[in-house]
């Protein structure tokens, strides 16, 4: 079976992204800088959070529906759009513009503690083989996702998670189109 990444290998790596899209943010970053920096880190959540309401958190509701970190998980999310919402809608000139990103990287590292620690392990002691599967489901619709926001991912030269985790998807379904054909060709021979 050709390649692919387990959604619990998926989620991990947008998780990295995003701590090192926060990291490069400072106070005294250029303002231009810190836009760029904005704009591609809250889409980069907004895609991460609903891949993860669409297949990860379904998936672990299935096997855990009590779970305490689950059930938080959602509001979380949510939490977290209201304070994109509340970016969106200002400017690097206002003065709450650095606090307000700093709530937004506080809340999310956070969330994303409670997910490496509690949810991405019990994933994958309950879900065997089946994280293939939703690995391969996520990476298609993060495609499709991606796709409907192609000038805005373009533009954003920030170099955050969408765009990077896209390329090693890309790179990945290369790949496994590559082993498909070589397959076929070795049936054929
Ligand atoms: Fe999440
Ligand atoms: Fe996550």
């Amino acid at each position: 079976m050709p390649y692919v990444p387990t959604i619990t290998t998926m989620i991990r790596l947008d998780h990295s992204h995003a701590v090192s899209a926060f990291h490069r943010y400072g106070s005294e970053t250029a303002w231009w800088r810190k836009r760029a920096i904005v704009t591609s880190v809250c889409r980069a959540l907004e895609i991460h959070a609903q891949l993860e309401e669409e297949f990860f958190y379904p998936a672990l509701a299935r096997i855990a529906p009590t779970d305490e970190i689950l059930k938080k998980s959602q509001s979380e999310h949510d939490q977290l759009r209201e304070i994109i919402a509340k970016l969106r809608g200002m400017g690097p000139e206002n003065a709450a513009y650095d606090s307000l990103f700093m709530e937004l990287m506080r809340d999310t590292l956070h969330h994303v503690a409670d997910e490496e620690t509690k949810l991405l392990p019990l994933a994958e002691r309950a879900l065997g083989p089946e994280l293939r599967t939703l690995g391969a489901q996520m990476m298609r619709r993060r495609m499709q996702l991606l796709g409907e926001h192609p000038v805005e991912m373009a533009v954003n030269t920030a170099g955050t998670f969408p765009v990077a985790t896209a390329v090693v998807a890309t790179v990945l379904a290369c790949g496994v189109a590559r082993l498909v054909r070589g397959n076929r060709h070795a049936r054929a021979a």
